[in-house]
């Protein structure tokens, strides 16, 4: 916003109260586009399609002949090297894509949509596996993969430590079978470990993260009489619609407020707002603040970051708290992701503040789905003695369903056993000491990849433009590591990782990236991440 700008509009909120609050909440907005989701749906639905012909695709950054044939060359022999390894894979997948909305969904948003329906068309992906176990998976055709997935932060403690959870737990339950509203014994356990894990007064059990999420808000509505809610730029929270405004949702937001994360503005909003009911948390954002989660879709040049300052977001979190407490805002912790790995306190522990209401998922339900809300005793009740008729409802035919209390009751039980409990000591510094050696490794192989890390949790970044650099995930797939279909913005190491496992992974990294400079996707091209996005531009206007 200009100086000018600002100044008639701060005269203007000096002279009307209401016009000094609308200023102050866009003052606090990122000035990014996903700071602004009205916006960014806007921008969004106009956005041109257009894919990129034959001839296109191998020079769109204008690489002299020699080289687009290169990648032409390269191009073809990956796409037969996958091809044959993973036939069987493969075939499965492309008969059962037609019948699967989401198969074609991730399909189609692997890569930037310019280089969408070539890849789709050559650089097949096989969508099953066979097995899992240590720390890969086996696809139909016994080709054994690294899984840098981590089944979307579910996978914490390796394949056999969720076999052994499910299993153990089906055994526990097993003579109550799906008898639903009546709870099998090991749910009072439950409870009574996650109240001390929290450090909250009550729990309740949903069937997946996003509704753990929509009870917390829906809680925080009834208690505080406010309709607001406030999450912090690119976080997610799932997918349902008051968390997720803007792209992807088609109602235009409502009751949300998407503030800029780390930002004395935004605290300036809480401090001085008399409609917001709660804060929403998803830590994971200290690894890439104000940003969505970082797909290989968006990978259009080399101008993605991310960084970790855990000093710096643990002051934040802090100061979030105080002000919370202050208004009688109701602070969640989002740890649907990062509970469980990064302490066994979860991020409350590790960053050292107690929040009013945690929501829990993914791993905590020892291999099956499952969403937790524990909360102070004032905000988890759903009804009022004095006026009986005003409640907050929430209920759900498979919450606690036996099954997935039995195997969380085995996950918390092998939580408390020395060997799991030990894995968080010194677990950062593992993590920190493998991306140090990682990036060291790339330096030395004068490669432009490197990593930032959140613990176990990796983003990946490019160190000279390219266009192309969304391909990696194909070589890297070629030797052997099976990344999720958001690509090399998001590494999920499960915490079973060994030295000679994350060796090995080094060592494949190595070779697909001199895979990728030698098929000339890395080629000495003059571009700059400028001039790429110059090129879109110029593209879609020409299409
Ligand atoms: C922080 C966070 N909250 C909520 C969710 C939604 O959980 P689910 O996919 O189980 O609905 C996710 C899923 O990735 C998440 O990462």
């Amino acid at each position: 916003m200009s100086t000018e700008l600002v100044l008639t509009l701060s005269a203007v909120a000096l002279a009307f109260p209401f016009a000094k609050q609308r200023l102050a909440l866009s003052l606090a907005k990122h000035p990014s586009l996903t700071g602004h989701s009205r916006m960014a749906k806007r921008v969004g639905s106009w956005l041109p399609g257009y894919a990129f012909d034959e001839e296109r695709f191998f020079d769109c950054d204008d690489a002299p002949d020699a080289i687009a044939q290169e990648r032409r060359k390269a191009f073809y022999g990956l796409a037969e090297t996958l091809q044959t390894r993973h036939a069987k894979s493969i075939a499965l997948t492309a008969q059962a894509r037609e019948g699967i909305a989401d198969l074609q969904f991730t399909g189609a948003y692997r890569v930037p949509f310019q280089f969408s329906p070539l890849v789709r068309q050559h650089l097949k992906v096989g969508a099953f596996i066979q097995s899992a176990d240590g720390v890969c998976v086996t696809d139909l055709d016994g080709q054994r993969l690294y899984d840098l997935t981590g089944s979307y932060g579910v996978n914490v403690f390796g394949a056999d430590f969720y076999k052994a959870c499910m299993q153990e737990g089906a055994s526990r339950v097993q003579a109550v079978g799906a008898t639903l509203g009546a709870y099998h014994p090991c749910v009072a356990d439950n409870v009574r470990k996650l109240k001390a894990i929290s450090g909250l007064d009550e729990v309740s059990f949903h069937m997946s993260g996003t509704e753990a999420v929509m009870q917390a808000v829906r809680l925080a509505r009834y208690h505080t009489g406010r309709k607001n809610l406030v999450r912090f730029c690119g976080a997610y929270h799932g997918w349902w619609e008051d968390v997720q405004p803007g792209p992807g949702n088609p109602m235009p937001p409502r009751e949300t407020y998407t503030l800029r994360d780390m930002h004395e503005r935004s605290l300036q909003v809480l401090r001085t707002r008399k409609d917001i009911a709660c804060v929403l948390i998803n830590p994971l954002q200290a690894l890439h603040l104000n940003k969505s989660a970082p797909g290989d879709s968006s990978l259009v040049d080399s101008s993605r970051t991310a960084s970790y300052d855990r000093q710096a977001y643990t002051e934040w979190l802090h100061k979030l708290r105080a002000v919370c407490t202050e208004r009688g805002i109701v602070l969640i912790f989002d740890e649907v992701f990062l509970g469980f790995r990064l302490a066994h306190g979860g991020a409350q522990a590790y960053f050292g503040v107690q929040a009013d209401m945690v929501t829990y998922g993914k791993t905590l339900g020892g291999g099956y789905p499952v969403g937790v809300v524990c909360g102070r005793a004032d905000l988890m009740k759903r009804y009022r003695e004095e006026r009986p008729a005003d409640i907050c409802f929430a209920r759900g035919t498979f919450n606690a369903h036996p099954h997935v209390m039995g195997a969380m009751s085995v996950f918390l039980e092998k939580l408390e056993l020395p060997e799991y409990a030990h894995i968080y000591e010194g677990l950062d510094a593992r993590w920190d000491a493998r991306r140090a050696k990682f990036n060291a490794t790339m330096q030395q192989h004068n490669l432009p990849l490197r990593a930032a890390n959140m613990s176990s949790v990796w983003s990946l970044y490019y160190t000279e433009p390219s266009r192309y650099n969304w391909l990696l995930q194909f070589y890297l797939r070629a030797h052997g590591l099976a990344l999720s279909w958001v690509g090399t913005g998001r590494l999920i190491f499960s915490l079973n990782y060994s030295d000679a496992d994350f060796d090995a992974v080094l060592q494949r990294f190595v070779a697909a990236c001199q895979d990728m400079r030698s098929g000339g996707w890395w080629a000495n091209v003059p571009i700059t991440n400028k001039s790429i996005r110059r090129s879109i531009l110029k593209e879609m206007w020409n299409r």
